[in-house]
Protein backbone atom coordinates (compact mmCIF):
# COMPACT_ATOMS: atom_id res chain seq x y z
CA UNK A 1 0.00 0.00 0.00
CA UNK A 2 1.12 3.66 -0.99
CA UNK A 3 2.76 4.96 2.01
CA UNK A 4 0.45 8.01 2.66
CA UNK A 5 -2.14 5.92 3.32
CA UNK A 6 -0.52 3.30 5.17
CA UNK A 7 0.66 6.08 7.43
CA UNK A 8 -3.19 7.72 7.82
CA UNK A 9 -4.97 3.97 8.26
CA UNK A 10 -2.11 3.02 10.56
CA UNK A 11 -2.47 6.59 13.14
CA UNK A 12 -6.40 5.81 12.86
CA UNK A 13 -5.81 1.92 14.03
CA UNK A 14 -3.21 2.85 16.81
CA UNK A 15 -0.28 1.12 14.96
CA UNK A 16 3.17 1.92 14.53
CA UNK A 17 4.01 4.72 12.17
CA UNK A 18 7.15 6.36 10.95
CA UNK A 19 5.52 9.45 11.49
CA UNK A 20 2.59 10.64 12.07
CA UNK A 21 0.56 11.16 9.06
CA UNK A 22 -0.41 14.64 7.95
CA UNK A 23 -3.93 16.40 6.51
CA UNK A 24 -4.81 20.07 7.03
CA UNK A 25 -8.81 21.13 7.74
CA UNK A 26 -10.18 23.19 4.47
CA UNK A 27 -6.78 22.15 2.92
CA UNK A 28 -8.56 23.03 -0.17
CA UNK A 29 -9.82 26.69 -0.44
CA UNK A 30 -9.15 30.40 -1.60
CA UNK A 31 -5.61 30.21 -0.29
CA UNK A 32 -4.80 28.41 -3.51
CA UNK A 33 -4.71 29.66 -6.89
CA UNK A 34 -5.78 26.68 -8.66
CA UNK A 35 -9.09 26.71 -6.54
CA UNK A 36 -9.63 30.96 -7.02
CA UNK A 37 -9.39 29.99 -10.73
CA UNK A 38 -12.14 26.84 -10.82
CA UNK A 39 -13.88 29.48 -8.75
CA UNK A 40 -14.09 32.13 -11.50
CA UNK A 41 -15.71 29.54 -13.77
CA UNK A 42 -18.14 27.63 -11.68
CA UNK A 43 -20.14 29.01 -8.51
CA UNK A 44 -19.13 26.95 -5.45
CA UNK A 45 -22.81 24.87 -5.21
CA UNK A 46 -21.75 23.74 -8.88
CA UNK A 47 -18.03 22.52 -7.66
CA UNK A 48 -19.76 20.68 -4.90
CA UNK A 49 -22.08 19.19 -7.08
CA UNK A 50 -19.70 18.17 -10.39
CA UNK A 51 -17.60 15.37 -9.00
CA UNK A 52 -15.00 15.54 -11.32
CA UNK A 53 -14.72 19.50 -10.45
CA UNK A 54 -15.01 18.55 -6.63
CA UNK A 55 -12.14 16.02 -7.46
CA UNK A 56 -10.12 17.89 -9.27
CA UNK A 57 -9.99 20.71 -5.91
CA UNK A 58 -9.42 18.44 -3.46
CA UNK A 59 -5.96 16.71 -5.84
CA UNK A 60 -4.45 20.46 -5.70
CA UNK A 61 -3.27 20.32 -1.80
CA UNK A 62 -2.27 16.99 -2.58
CA UNK A 63 -0.18 17.91 -6.22
CA UNK A 64 1.48 20.67 -4.13
CA UNK A 65 2.21 18.84 -0.14
CA UNK A 66 3.50 16.32 1.33
CA UNK A 67 0.06 14.95 2.49
CA UNK A 68 -1.28 11.51 3.49
CA UNK A 69 -4.83 12.08 3.28
CA UNK A 70 -7.79 14.20 0.95
CA UNK A 71 -10.78 15.43 2.60
CA UNK A 72 -14.00 15.56 0.41
CA UNK A 73 -14.62 18.49 -1.09
CA UNK A 74 -17.95 19.87 0.05
CA UNK A 75 -19.78 22.10 2.40
CA UNK A 76 -21.61 21.11 5.81
CA UNK A 77 -24.41 23.28 4.52
CA UNK A 78 -25.50 20.53 2.15
CA UNK A 79 -27.30 18.56 4.61
CA UNK A 80 -29.47 21.79 5.44
CA UNK A 81 -29.87 22.20 1.44
CA UNK A 82 -31.31 18.31 1.31
CA UNK A 83 -34.15 18.96 4.08
CA UNK A 84 -34.76 21.53 1.46
CA UNK A 85 -33.69 25.06 3.35
CA UNK A 86 -32.59 26.78 0.66
CA UNK A 87 -29.01 27.38 1.13
CA UNK A 88 -27.28 30.31 -1.38
CA UNK A 89 -23.61 31.32 -1.51
CA UNK A 90 -23.79 34.81 -2.60
CA UNK A 91 -20.38 36.25 -3.97
CA UNK A 92 -17.87 37.88 -1.05
CA UNK A 93 -20.49 36.99 1.43
CA UNK A 94 -21.33 33.71 4.17
CA UNK A 95 -24.09 31.00 3.16
CA UNK A 96 -27.99 32.11 3.34
CA UNK A 97 -30.50 29.99 4.22
CA UNK A 98 -34.32 31.01 2.95
CA UNK A 99 -36.33 28.64 4.87
CA UNK A 100 -34.82 29.07 8.61
CA UNK A 101 -36.67 27.26 11.65
CA UNK A 102 -38.15 29.01 14.01
CA UNK A 103 -40.86 27.17 15.20
CA UNK A 104 -42.42 23.44 15.38
CA UNK A 105 -44.09 24.00 11.82
CA UNK A 106 -40.80 24.68 10.53
CA UNK A 107 -39.13 21.07 11.47
CA UNK A 108 -42.31 19.57 10.50
CA UNK A 109 -41.95 20.75 6.73
CA UNK A 110 -37.97 19.67 6.62
CA UNK A 111 -38.11 17.17 3.51
CA UNK A 112 -37.14 13.86 5.62
CA UNK A 113 -37.88 11.78 2.72
CA UNK A 114 -35.44 11.02 0.30
CA UNK A 115 -32.75 12.99 1.69
CA UNK A 116 -29.95 10.47 1.44
CA UNK A 117 -30.60 10.12 -2.25
CA UNK A 118 -30.28 13.89 -2.36
CA UNK A 119 -26.97 13.72 -0.70
CA UNK A 120 -26.20 11.76 -3.66
CA UNK A 121 -23.55 13.76 -5.13
CA UNK A 122 -21.69 13.76 -2.00
CA UNK A 123 -21.00 9.71 -2.03
CA UNK A 124 -20.38 10.12 -5.83
CA UNK A 125 -17.88 12.83 -5.11
CA UNK A 126 -16.11 10.83 -2.67
CA UNK A 127 -16.22 7.44 -4.88
CA UNK A 128 -14.52 9.82 -8.03
CA UNK A 129 -11.67 10.99 -5.33
CA UNK A 130 -11.51 7.38 -4.77
CA UNK A 131 -11.33 6.00 -8.10
CA UNK A 132 -8.79 9.10 -9.16
CA UNK A 133 -6.45 8.75 -6.02
CA UNK A 134 -6.33 4.68 -6.98
CA UNK A 135 -5.03 4.12 -2.86
CA UNK A 136 -2.44 6.94 -2.91
CA UNK A 137 -3.94 9.04 0.41
CA UNK A 138 -6.15 8.39 2.90
CA UNK A 139 -9.66 9.26 2.05
CA UNK A 140 -12.01 11.90 4.65
CA UNK A 141 -15.90 12.26 4.08
CA UNK A 142 -17.01 14.74 7.06
CA UNK A 143 -20.50 16.08 8.35
CA UNK A 144 -21.44 19.06 10.16
CA UNK A 145 -22.13 17.91 13.95
CA UNK A 146 -26.04 18.03 15.01
CA UNK A 147 -25.63 21.88 17.05
CA UNK A 148 -23.33 23.60 14.33
CA UNK A 149 -25.93 22.54 11.61
CA UNK A 150 -29.09 23.45 14.21
CA UNK A 151 -26.81 26.98 14.71
CA UNK A 152 -27.04 27.79 10.86
CA UNK A 153 -30.93 26.09 10.51
CA UNK A 154 -31.91 28.37 13.42
CA UNK A 155 -29.93 31.80 12.50
CA UNK A 156 -30.00 31.50 8.61
CA UNK A 157 -26.44 32.26 8.18
CA UNK A 158 -22.98 32.69 10.01
CA UNK A 159 -23.18 34.82 13.37
CA UNK A 160 -20.58 35.56 15.73
CA UNK A 161 -22.42 34.19 18.48
CA UNK A 162 -25.60 32.31 17.25
CA UNK A 163 -28.44 33.98 19.52
CA UNK A 164 -31.18 32.89 17.88
CA UNK A 165 -29.84 29.55 18.39
CA UNK A 166 -28.90 29.50 21.32
CA UNK A 167 -32.12 31.30 22.81
CA UNK A 168 -34.24 28.35 21.33
CA UNK A 169 -32.04 25.57 23.78
CA UNK A 170 -33.51 27.38 26.93
CA UNK A 171 -37.07 29.24 25.13
CA UNK A 172 -37.82 25.55 23.47
CA UNK A 173 -35.29 22.69 24.27
CA UNK A 174 -38.11 20.04 23.18
CA UNK A 175 -37.88 21.42 19.47
CA UNK A 176 -34.54 21.93 19.65
CA UNK A 177 -34.06 18.26 20.94
CA UNK A 178 -35.67 16.84 17.96
CA UNK A 179 -33.99 19.13 15.50
CA UNK A 180 -31.22 17.99 16.47
CA UNK A 181 -32.01 14.34 16.80
CA UNK A 182 -33.10 14.88 12.98
CA UNK A 183 -29.61 15.93 12.10
CA UNK A 184 -28.36 13.44 13.71
CA UNK A 185 -30.45 10.93 12.01
CA UNK A 186 -29.43 12.53 8.68
CA UNK A 187 -25.69 12.76 9.39
CA UNK A 188 -25.23 9.47 10.38
CA UNK A 189 -26.92 8.09 7.16
CA UNK A 190 -24.76 10.46 5.13
CA UNK A 191 -21.88 9.40 6.98
CA UNK A 192 -22.19 5.99 6.20
CA UNK A 193 -22.95 6.33 2.10
CA UNK A 194 -19.72 8.11 2.49
CA UNK A 195 -17.81 5.19 3.91
CA UNK A 196 -19.48 2.83 1.56
CA UNK A 197 -18.15 5.28 -0.95
CA UNK A 198 -14.80 4.67 -0.33
CA UNK A 199 -14.29 7.37 2.97
CA UNK A 200 -11.34 5.58 5.33
CA UNK A 201 -13.08 7.76 8.42
CA UNK A 202 -15.51 10.63 9.29
CA UNK A 203 -15.15 13.67 10.44
CA UNK A 204 -18.00 15.80 12.32
CA UNK A 205 -17.39 19.50 12.17
CA UNK A 206 -18.88 21.13 15.72
CA UNK A 207 -17.55 24.58 14.41
CA UNK A 208 -19.89 26.50 17.00
CA UNK A 209 -20.13 23.81 20.39
CA UNK A 210 -17.75 25.90 21.73
CA UNK A 211 -20.06 28.00 22.56
CA UNK A 212 -22.27 26.02 24.51
CA UNK A 213 -21.19 25.51 28.23
CA UNK A 214 -20.41 21.83 29.37
CA UNK A 215 -24.09 21.42 30.79
CA UNK A 216 -25.85 22.62 27.55
CA UNK A 217 -22.96 20.56 25.50
CA UNK A 218 -23.97 17.42 27.52
CA UNK A 219 -27.43 17.75 27.34
CA UNK A 220 -27.96 18.61 23.74
CA UNK A 221 -24.64 17.82 21.92
CA UNK A 222 -23.66 14.39 24.02
CA UNK A 223 -26.94 12.86 22.28
CA UNK A 224 -27.27 14.21 19.15
CA UNK A 225 -23.73 13.28 18.34
CA UNK A 226 -23.89 9.19 20.34
CA UNK A 227 -26.72 8.38 17.92
CA UNK A 228 -24.15 9.05 14.67
CA UNK A 229 -21.13 7.53 16.47
CA UNK A 230 -23.76 4.91 17.51
CA UNK A 231 -24.53 4.35 14.10
CA UNK A 232 -21.43 4.11 12.57
CA UNK A 233 -19.46 1.76 15.33
CA UNK A 234 -22.08 -0.45 14.51
CA UNK A 235 -20.86 -0.87 10.50
CA UNK A 236 -17.42 -0.55 11.69
CA UNK A 237 -16.71 2.79 10.88
CA UNK A 238 -14.62 5.09 12.91
CA UNK A 239 -15.36 8.93 13.55
CA UNK A 240 -13.49 12.17 14.50
CA UNK A 241 -14.77 14.80 16.13
CA UNK A 242 -13.59 18.84 15.96
CA UNK A 243 -14.91 20.96 18.71
CA UNK A 244 -13.98 24.74 17.56
CA UNK A 245 -13.72 26.35 20.87
CA UNK A 246 -14.08 23.38 22.59
CA UNK A 247 -11.23 23.22 25.48
CA UNK A 248 -13.50 23.20 28.52
CA UNK A 249 -15.54 20.59 27.44
CA UNK A 250 -12.58 18.23 26.94
CA UNK A 251 -13.92 16.30 30.20
CA UNK A 252 -17.27 15.24 28.53
CA UNK A 253 -16.07 14.44 25.24
CA UNK A 254 -15.38 11.12 25.92
CA UNK A 255 -19.00 10.66 25.81
CA UNK A 256 -19.35 11.10 22.63
CA UNK A 257 -18.19 7.73 21.61
CA UNK A 258 -16.02 9.46 18.85
CA UNK A 259 -13.26 7.56 18.36
CA UNK A 260 -10.53 10.73 18.02
CA UNK A 261 -10.66 14.71 18.25
CA UNK A 262 -9.94 16.67 16.43
CA UNK A 263 -8.13 19.98 18.98
CA UNK A 264 -8.66 23.46 18.59
CA UNK A 265 -5.30 25.35 18.69
CA UNK A 266 -6.08 26.74 22.18
CA UNK A 267 -6.10 23.26 23.43
CA UNK A 268 -2.71 22.12 25.56
CA UNK A 269 -1.51 18.97 23.76
CA UNK A 270 -0.66 17.35 26.48
CA UNK A 271 -3.53 17.83 28.62
CA UNK A 272 -5.46 16.17 25.91
CA UNK A 273 -3.10 13.21 25.62
CA UNK A 274 -3.38 12.87 29.42
CA UNK A 275 -7.03 13.17 29.26
CA UNK A 276 -7.68 10.74 26.23
CA UNK A 277 -4.47 8.08 26.28
CA UNK A 278 -5.98 5.54 23.88
CA UNK A 279 -8.27 8.13 21.75
CA UNK A 280 -6.95 9.63 18.18
CA UNK A 281 -5.46 12.97 18.60
CA UNK A 282 -5.61 15.35 15.49
CA UNK A 283 -4.28 18.88 15.53
CA UNK A 284 -3.66 21.19 16.40
CA UNK A 285 -1.04 24.23 15.27
CA UNK A 286 -3.01 27.54 15.19
CA UNK A 287 -4.03 28.24 11.14
CA UNK A 288 -3.41 32.19 12.34
CA UNK A 289 0.29 31.19 12.65
CA UNK A 290 0.56 30.09 9.12
CA UNK A 291 0.51 34.04 8.65
CA UNK A 292 3.38 34.75 10.98
CA UNK A 293 5.84 33.29 8.83
CA UNK A 294 8.22 30.09 7.74
CA UNK A 295 10.33 30.33 10.63
CA UNK A 296 7.46 30.58 13.25
CA UNK A 297 5.90 27.67 11.71
CA UNK A 298 8.85 25.13 11.75
CA UNK A 299 9.50 25.93 15.47
CA UNK A 300 6.13 25.42 16.16
CA UNK A 301 5.46 22.00 14.36
CA UNK A 302 8.64 20.71 16.11
CA UNK A 303 7.34 21.43 19.49
CA UNK A 304 3.81 19.72 18.11
CA UNK A 305 5.70 16.89 17.01
CA UNK A 306 7.99 16.50 20.50
CA UNK A 307 4.65 16.28 22.47
CA UNK A 308 2.90 14.21 20.35
CA UNK A 309 6.16 11.63 20.35
CA UNK A 310 5.96 11.53 24.11
CA UNK A 311 2.99 8.84 24.40
CA UNK A 312 3.56 5.62 22.34
CA UNK A 313 6.14 7.44 19.76
CA UNK A 314 3.61 9.27 18.85
CA UNK A 315 1.21 6.21 17.43
CA UNK A 316 -2.87 7.47 17.53
CA UNK A 317 -1.50 11.17 16.36
CA UNK A 318 -2.25 13.42 13.38
CA UNK A 319 -0.82 16.84 12.44
CA UNK A 320 -3.11 19.53 11.80
CA UNK A 321 -4.60 22.69 12.31
CA UNK A 322 -6.40 23.54 15.08
CA UNK A 323 -9.34 25.11 12.73
CA UNK A 324 -9.58 26.03 9.38
CA UNK A 325 -6.46 26.97 6.60
CA UNK A 326 -7.11 30.83 6.68
CA UNK A 327 -8.05 32.44 2.88
CA UNK A 328 -5.13 34.71 3.23
CA UNK A 329 -2.30 31.86 4.23
CA UNK A 330 0.45 32.01 2.34
CA UNK A 331 1.66 28.46 0.20
CA UNK A 332 4.87 28.89 1.44
CA UNK A 333 4.22 28.23 4.89
CA UNK A 334 2.06 25.57 4.24
CA UNK A 335 5.04 23.59 2.54
CA UNK A 336 7.11 25.02 5.81
CA UNK A 337 4.58 23.01 8.24
CA UNK A 338 4.63 19.90 5.76
CA UNK A 339 8.73 20.07 5.37
CA UNK A 340 8.86 19.82 9.05
CA UNK A 341 6.48 17.00 9.77
CA UNK A 342 8.40 14.95 6.91
CA UNK A 343 12.03 15.74 8.19
CA UNK A 344 11.12 15.66 11.99
CA UNK A 345 7.97 13.87 12.55
O1 LIG B 1 -11.19 20.89 3.99
C1 LIG B 1 -11.51 20.90 2.80
O2 LIG B 1 -10.69 21.17 1.90
C2 LIG B 1 -12.94 20.49 2.41
C3 LIG B 1 -13.83 21.53 2.24
C4 LIG B 1 -14.71 22.17 3.30
C5 LIG B 1 -15.42 23.35 2.99
N1 LIG B 1 -16.24 23.64 4.02
C6 LIG B 1 -15.31 24.09 1.72
C7 LIG B 1 -15.72 25.49 1.67
C8 LIG B 1 -15.08 21.80 4.59
C9 LIG B 1 -14.58 20.65 5.42
C10 LIG B 1 -16.06 22.73 5.02
C11 LIG B 1 -16.75 22.67 6.32
C12 LIG B 1 -17.50 23.82 6.78
N2 LIG B 1 -18.35 24.63 6.06
C13 LIG B 1 -17.57 24.22 8.13
C14 LIG B 1 -16.91 23.52 9.28
C15 LIG B 1 -15.45 23.73 9.34
C16 LIG B 1 -14.99 25.09 9.70
O3 LIG B 1 -14.21 25.67 8.95
O4 LIG B 1 -15.38 25.59 10.78
C17 LIG B 1 -18.42 25.34 8.20
C18 LIG B 1 -18.78 26.12 9.44
C19 LIG B 1 -18.92 25.58 6.90
C20 LIG B 1 -19.92 26.61 6.50
C21 LIG B 1 -19.39 27.54 5.49
N3 LIG B 1 -19.03 27.21 4.20
C22 LIG B 1 -19.18 28.92 5.65
C23 LIG B 1 -19.43 29.68 6.93
C24 LIG B 1 -18.70 29.40 4.43
C25 LIG B 1 -18.42 30.84 4.07
C26 LIG B 1 -17.23 31.37 4.74
C27 LIG B 1 -15.97 30.96 4.05
O5 LIG B 1 -15.05 30.48 4.72
O6 LIG B 1 -15.93 31.17 2.85
C28 LIG B 1 -18.56 28.30 3.55
C29 LIG B 1 -18.06 28.30 2.16
C30 LIG B 1 -16.94 27.36 1.85
N4 LIG B 1 -16.87 26.04 2.18
C31 LIG B 1 -15.79 27.69 1.07
C32 LIG B 1 -15.03 26.52 0.95
C33 LIG B 1 -13.76 26.33 0.21
C34 LIG B 1 -15.51 29.03 0.42
C35 LIG B 1 -16.43 29.15 -0.74
C36 LIG B 1 -15.83 30.01 -1.84
O7 LIG B 1 -15.16 29.45 -2.70
O8 LIG B 1 -16.08 31.21 -1.81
Amino acid sequence: MDPRRARFLQALEGGPVDRPPLWLMRQAGRYLPGYREVRRAHGFWEVCHTPALSTQVALEPLARFPLDAAIVFSDILVVPEALGLGVTFGPGEGPRLERTLRGAADLAAWKREGVGERLGFVSAAVKHLKDTLAGSHGILGFSGAPFTLFSYCVEGGGSDDFVLARTMLHRDPVLAEKAMATLAEVSAEYLELQCQAGADVVQLFDTWGGLLDRTDYARFCLPAIRRITDALHARGRKVLLFVRGGMHLLPVLGETGADGFSLDWRQDWREARARYPRAILQGNVDPILLLGGSEVVRQRTRALLEAMKETDGGRRCIVNLGHGIHKDTPPETVAALCEEVVAHG
